[in-house]
């Protein structure tokens, strides 16, 4: 194995972006080292079939195993590190009402924690190796949706750490970038579907008029990412990109959704966008059909939902 090889890490490289991004940086000279966490992962990386294609064991919640990966990779890598590639990601959905305060806490633990572990550990060998750090971080990382709150909340903490080290590691002249993809077709929306059937079936009879139709739209979408607008693979592009660059940018999106709904929040005042995030995720059909069927109270008087406290048009009003 050539010593000569920039060395990169890749976290969560067993499918999806990460392993895409693992095959095209070691066919791109890159030394990959890629972690996984089950010999399904372990096969996945062997049998990419590139000599300079390494998994390592690396459960990146496990601080442990995370100490070990970065001691085999240090022995491995005399002249230090030059990319840590945070991917490892999960995140199912749901609306916040509902959101499990544990699944809540393992999404933190994963897309933000662990990320920050991983960087804490890296330093040393980034600082030798003249490293740069990149963050797989969301278009939700910037712009909250409906039914993704919980990851909303991992990437936009994961984007606020990213801009302080940006900030903090300028003496030591180490980047840190995060790739913002839309929708990428991969395993992510497999782990989504069955979580949004049941989760659907758990919402209270007494409010499902409301949430139902917002269940129905992130259904849709769903099976809209697992059909795969964006690919894993031009997600590795960008990386290979900000890993080539001499100066790489802060942010890429990736994905003309991620880019549409990027200007969007940049142009149109927050009310509005949020309205039009409202409508096209369903959320405005279960509003409306809250006003045009208001449940009736003790003594026949018909309660003024919030929307029309706060000024739009009242119960019953034409097409809500
Ligand atoms: N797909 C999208 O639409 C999309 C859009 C924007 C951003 N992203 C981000 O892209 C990244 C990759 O996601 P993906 O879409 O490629 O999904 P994926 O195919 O499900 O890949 C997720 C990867 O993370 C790994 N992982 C999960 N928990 C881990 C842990 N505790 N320790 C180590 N590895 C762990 C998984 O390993 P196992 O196989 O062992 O579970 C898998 O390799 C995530 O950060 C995600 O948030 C995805």
């Amino acid at each position: 194995m050539e010593q000569t090889q920039p060395t990169v890490l890749v976290t969560g490289a067993s499918s999806g972006i990460g392993l895409a991004t693992a095959k095209l940086l070691a066919a791109s000279g890159y030394r990959v080292f890629a972690g996984v966490r089950s010999e399904v992962g372990n096969a996945a990386i062997t049998t990419a079939g590139l000599a300079s294609l390494t998994p390592v064991w690396l459960d990146v919640t496990d601080a442990g195993q995370v100490k070990q990966a970065i001691v085999d990779i240090g022995a491995a890598a005399p002249g230090g590190l030059f990319a840590l590639v945070n991917n490892a990601g999960i995140g199912l959905p749901s609306v916040v009402e509902f959101a499990d305060i544990d699944e809540l806490r393992a999404v933190l633990e994963v897309n933000t924690i662990a990320p920050l572990r991983m960087i804490q550990a890296c330093l040393p060998l980034l600082r030798q190796g003249g490293g740069r750090i990149v963050n797989i971080s969301s278009m939700n990382g910037t712009i909250a949706l409906p039914m993704v709150g919980s990851y909303s909340a991992s990437k936009f903490a994961l984007e606020a750490l990213s801009n302080t080290l940006r900030i903090e590691l300028r003496p030591w002249k180490i980047p840190v970038t995060t790739i913002r993809p839309g929708q990428v077709g991969t395993a992510i929306f497999d782990k989504s579907r069955v979580a949004l059937q049941e989760r659907s079936q758990q919402v209270p009879p007494e409010l499902q008029r409301g949430y139902g139709p917002l269940f129905a739209q992130c259904a849709k979408f769903n099976e809209r990412g697992a059909r795969g607008a964006t690919s894993p693979e031009k997600v590795a592009k960008v990386v290979l990109k900000a890993l080539r660059a001499s100066w790489p940018r802060n942010h890429y999106l990736v994905g003309t959704d991620a880019i549409w709904l990027d200007i969007g929040h940049d142009v149109l005042p927050m009310r509005l966008l949020e309205r039009l995030i409202a409508r096209v995720s369903g959320v405005m059909k279960g509003e409306r059909s809250m006003r045009l069927q208001p449940p009736a109270l003790p003594g026949g008087s018909v309660p003024q939902d919030d929307a029309y406290r706060h000024g739009d048009r009242p119960p019953g009003g034409a097409g809500g």
